[in-house]
């Protein structure tokens, strides 16, 4: 090899280190095949067929699988694909690919297994475990006993409402990696599929102060900034299923933003939003939801929220959310844009249920607008108050607890509170 090549090799080998050292996306096209996984062993044998009509998307384009269960999808490098799962199916493992490392010419395969649909649905949501190693909080027993006590109600799947681990939004990255491991594994323990949402606290490296003297200042280029080091354990931070009849948009309703803080400085802080590029997305979902299936909205931060009344909105948590115009001002503890959500994305189609968690505290508030006819649940949470007791807020409390929800004929047929008894540490 003469030295001009060597030169020419050497910078090419510079430049795809460098690109995959920051995260920079390429552009990529991925094909597969979506398909039944009758033997479950994860590939598809020739008995074997593809699944038509189902829903592939990147969290941008959504596309379809074709007759024989073949999609095609032009995408980039550093996102998520993950299919839609069709109702009557759960994913042989995980429901999304990571695209990070993946080549054009790669096959992206979505083995598929059946389950028996039940008319009555039964599902657990629980929110915000806040897991933490920290010894006197006591949280790793507390989730055990939480998913021992979720799993005896035999639900068809779980589903998460957020910050399933505490403060990765400001711990150095081995200590939000710890917490992130933590949740997976003891995730492992419940008895049916999981599906997640993620939470401010999962949103890593966002404050720049840093807990007890550790500061890492994480720049926003770094791959598992924000909903980065989420994705990478857990994959999309937003994205859609079905179940029996039920269509299901889980939502990143954390967006990150820079303020002026009341000290002056400006700072990077997180409010409620749900950022433009996933409404776009949800457009493109709903093409596959006829007018009349019932939906089910999941979102950390409450699209809607009666709590803060009694908290008088937390002094100091209405904050300018955008620094060229510092007059957009929005109380960050409920989604900014909840009226475009409800009047555009999901004018004409068939709101029955939005849950959420992020206050700790449960209620339940009832919209019936003439068009849409919904219940906004906050799920309470597992913590309670970060595992130190019941949370509370004015003169109300709420022990350590879940959802419970039933779904029958189409719409929402009950849902409880449900306590597992747990004892937080005296504070
Ligand atoms: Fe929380």
């Amino acid at each position: 090899m003469n030295r001009e090549r060597l030169t020419i090799c050497l910078v090419l080998i510079i430049w795809m280190t460098l690109q995959l050292s920051v995260g920079l996306s390429f552009p990529l096209t991925i094909s597969g095949v979506v398909h039944h996984d009758n033997n479950r062993n994860g590939v598809m044998d020739r008995s074997e067929k593809g699944m038509a009509g189902v829903v592939v998307s990147d969290g941008v384009e959504v596309v379809t699988t074709d007759r024989e269960g073949r999609y095609s999808i032009a995408t980039e490098s550093s996102r998520v694909l993950f299919v839609s799962l069709p109702g009557d199916h759960f994913a042989n493992g995980d429901f999304y690919r990571r695209l990070m490392g993946r080549r054009s010419e790669d096959l992206v395969n979505f083995p598929l297994v059946k389950h028996k649909t039940k008319k009555t649905v039964k599902f657990v949501f629980f929110t915000d475990p806040h897991l933490t190693p920290e010894p006197k909080c006591n949280a790793i027993a507390g989730m055990q006993s939480a998913i021992k006590h979720m799993n005896r109600q035999k639900p068809a799947f779980f589903l998460s409402g957020g910050d399933l681990v505490d403060e990765a939004d400001r711990v150095c990255e081995p200590e939000a990696r710890r917490r992130f491991d933590l949740y997976r594994r003891l995730s492992g323990g419940f008895n049916a599929p999981l599906f997640n949402t993620i939470g401010n606290n999962d949103n890593y490296g966002i404050y720049l102060e840093g807990v007890g003297g550790d500061t890492c200042i994480v720049g926003e280029e770094d791959p598992s900034y924000g909903p980065g080091m989420y994705r990478e354990y857990f994959g999309p931070d937003y994205y859609s299923f079905n179940y029996g009849e039920y269509h299901f948009i889980v939502f990143n309703t954390v967006s990150i933003t820079w303020t002026v803080a009341s000290s002056g400085d400006t700072v990077r802080t997180y409010y409620g939003n749900i950022s433009q590029q996933q409404i776009d997305w949800a457009k493109k979902d709903m093409q596959h939801v006829s007018r009349e299936t019932p939906i089910i909205l999941v979102g950390h931060i409450p699209l809607m929220a009666v709590a803060p009344i009694f908290s008088g909105y937390w002094e100091g948590q209405v904050i300018s959310y955008d620094l060229e115009s510092p007059e957009r001002k929005s109380f960050k503890h409920i989604v900014r844009n909840t009226p475009e959500l409800i009047n555009e994305l999901l004018d004409g189609y068939n709101l029955i249920l939005a849950l959420a968690g992020h206050h700790h505290n449960y209620e339940a508030d009832h919209w019936a607008d003439g068009q849409h006819d919904a219940y906004f649940i906050v799920g309470g949470s597992i913590c309670g108050r970060w595992w130190s007791g019941d949370r509370q807020i004015g003169g109300s409390s709420w022990p350590e607890g879940y959802l419970l929800v039933t779904l029958k004929k189409g719409g929402l047929e009950d849902f409880e509170y449900v306590s597992y008894g747990w004892k937080g540490y005296d504070e």
